[in-house]
């Protein structure tokens, strides 16, 4: 079986960073992003990018960049925290780059990212939260932050219904903390 190849979309630290070491470990082929970060993980079988997915363009010149390529795992795991003050408290430019970055532009890069995908077997990831949840959130803790995943994962909900039709599977992810 040839090596599995894995592309991780927000992978400078935390949880993007341990998934990649952990694909490492597995013996897969990994293509990483960071964004602002500096980079401090290097191996032999890790490939780093730059990308910012709320940058169309970037976007754009990513999905161009990696054309011809195919991967059997992709994860959209950038986000962000965000203020973590209530509504009243925070500015309209906040709360678009909150929205833009979690619910937005996760969903339009994995837009361009599906024809990336192998075949069938292949998998697609977001991250998101269990704050998204009305259930398993029912205190509203970090109301702004969890209101940009539960819209992530209703547009994430439309994608799965685009990429149904062609086999490939869409994982709606929460990490745990
Ligand atoms: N930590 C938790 O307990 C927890 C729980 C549930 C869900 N999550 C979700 O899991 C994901 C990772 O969380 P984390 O705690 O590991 O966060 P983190 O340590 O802050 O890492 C976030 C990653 O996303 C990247 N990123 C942020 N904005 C980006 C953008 N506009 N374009 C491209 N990359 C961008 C960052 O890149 P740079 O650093 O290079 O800018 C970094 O690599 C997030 O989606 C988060 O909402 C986390």
């Amino acid at each position: 079986m040839s090596q599995q190849r894995a592309l991780i979309i927000g992978a400078s630290k935390g949880i993007g960073m341990a998934v990649v070491e952990q694909l490492l470990h597995s013996g897969w082929d990994v293509t990483a992003t960071y964004r602002s970060t500096s980079i401090s993980l290097q191996h032999p079988a890790l490939r780093w990018l730059a990308l910012d997915i709320t940058d169309a363009q970037q976007r754009t010149q990513f999905v161009q960049a990696l054309s011809g390529e195919k991967f059997d795992y992709v994860l959209v795991n950038a986000g962000i925290l965000g203020p973590q003050h209530s509504l009243s408290e925070v500015d309209d430019a906040q709360l678009s780059e909150l929205f833009f970055t979690n619910a937005v532009a996760p969903v339009r890069m994995s837009e361009n990212l599906v024809p990336l995908l192998r075949d069938r077997d292949s998998v697609l990831g977001i991250t998101t939260s269990q704050l998204a949840s009305l259930t398993e959130n029912p205190d509203a803790t970090l109301p702004l932050y969890s209101a940009s995943k539960a819209a992530l994962n209703m547009l994430s909900r439309a994608l799965a219904k685009q990429i149904e039709p062609q086999g490939m599977t869409l994982l709606s992810l929460h990490p745990g903390w």
